[in-house]
């Protein structure tokens, strides 16, 4: 990693915040993105000095445009791009209105289509795109449906854009976690009852009787960004201690 600069949004907590401090660690210059202020200030102070802290709202289509040109200001060139930010909330289907659907796929999809759009200058030959979908793509649950399909649509995305891009040197590939111990789980919109319920389910049908960390994704995240992973294109690659297998 070092020598290399990669952006990776959504990188002040979670899975995001982890693969930063990891890259860092390994001599990276990272430039992350978030949009609320506490958590921005949070990963300043816990990124080294040389990180990049961007406020860039993903629901936001001129944000999305002009990100290349923020991360312009602090880079003429990326190794790899980490589209990782993303929202969760389960909804039942008669309680979804239209706003909450179009909020959930402007972050989660439009987002990070057109923030690779306009990152596209940046990106260097070789270089690596890496999409965060999620299992929740494969797997159905309850209320989850605008999620999935949200995801589903970032590893159809994977796959198109990965055959798009080869020819410019960007690889692209698809991140798919299962459930991971972040802030997303406490925003899920659950009742206390039904947050239970879905713990001890997910713990239940992991094979390894946890949750992942941030720590374990980050590692993935780490290997598809950097060259070891040269041979690996149009991949979607699932971290989900095989909760999808029961
Ligand atoms: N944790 C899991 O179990 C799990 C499973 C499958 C997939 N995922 C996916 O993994 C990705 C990372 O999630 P996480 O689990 O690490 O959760 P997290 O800790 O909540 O991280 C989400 C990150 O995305 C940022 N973000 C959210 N909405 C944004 C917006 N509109 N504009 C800019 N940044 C925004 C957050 O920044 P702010 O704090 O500023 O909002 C934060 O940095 C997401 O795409 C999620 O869908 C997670």
């Amino acid at each position: 990693m070092k020598n290399k600069t990669i952006l990776i949004t959504g990188g002040t907590t979670g899975i995001g915040l982890a693969t930063a401090q990891l890259l860092s660690a390994e001599g990276a210059k990272v430039i992350v993105t978030g949009r609320n202020p506490e958590t921005l200030a949070a990963a300043q102070r816990t990124l080294p000095a040389s990180a990049v802290v961007i406020k860039s709202d993903a629901g936001s289509l001129s944000a999305a445009q002009s990100l290349g040109k923020e991360v312009k200001k602090h880079a003429d060139r990326l190794d790899g791009a980490f589209l990782n930010a993303g929202v969760a909330q389960f909804t039942p289907l008669e309680a979804e209105t239209p706003q909450h659907y179009d909020d959930m796929f402007n972050i989660n999809v439009r987002g990070p289509f057109f923030q690779l759009q306009s990152l596209l200058p940046l990106l260097g030959n070789p270089s690596s795109v890496v999409f965060t979908s999620s299992i929740a793509a494969q797997i159905a649950s309850p209320g989850a449906s605008i999620y999935s399909a949200t995801k589903a649509a970032i590893v159809s995305f994977g796959k198109t854009l990965a055959v798009e891009l080869a020819p410019r040197g960007i690889r692209v590939n698809v991140l798919s976690p299962g459930p991971i111990t972040t802030p997303i789980i406490n925003r899920l919109g659950l009742t206390p009852e039904a947050r239970k319920d879905f713990e001890e389910l997910a713990t239940s049908k992991s094979l390894v009787k946890r949750f992942g960390t941030s720590e374990e994704v980050a590692k993935l995240a780490r290997f598809l960004l950097s060259d070891d992973s040269s041979f690996v294109i149009g991949a979607e690659m699932v971290i989900d201690g095989g909760v999808r297998l029961t």
